[in-house]
């Protein structure tokens, strides 16, 4: 079955579901992407976050893995997307 990935909503806005849980915190599973058109090779991520995040030959950010983001480590992938300042990091939930 395929799955349906979501961007999370980190900043102020409206809430994510009825339950005003935007699932942060939550326990569905968590992915997530980089915009190779906007990451501009701060580095920021990989420093940050070298479990989920390596360079590539020219500095910029490619995912480890398929960006499944492991149990524990969603805070993480939060502080590299919430650090990226090109914004090229998006955290998903699994809808
Ligand atoms: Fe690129 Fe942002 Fe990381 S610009 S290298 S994704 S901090």
């Amino acid at each position: 079955m395929m799955k349906a990935w979501q961007p999370v909503l980190t900043g102020p806005g409206p809430a994510h579901g009825a339950d005003g849980n935007n699932g942060a915190d939550g326990n569905n599973a968590v992915k997530v992407q980089i915009s190779s058109e906007r990451c501009q090779g701060h580095g920021r991520c990989y420093d940050l976050v070298p479990d989920l995040f390596g360079e590539d030959d020219q500095g910029y950010s490619r995912l480890l893995g398929d960006g499944t983001v492991p149990p524990g480590k969603e805070r993480e992938a939060r502080l590299a997307e919430s650090n990226c300042p090109e914004h090229a990091i998006e955290v998903l939930e699994e809808s």
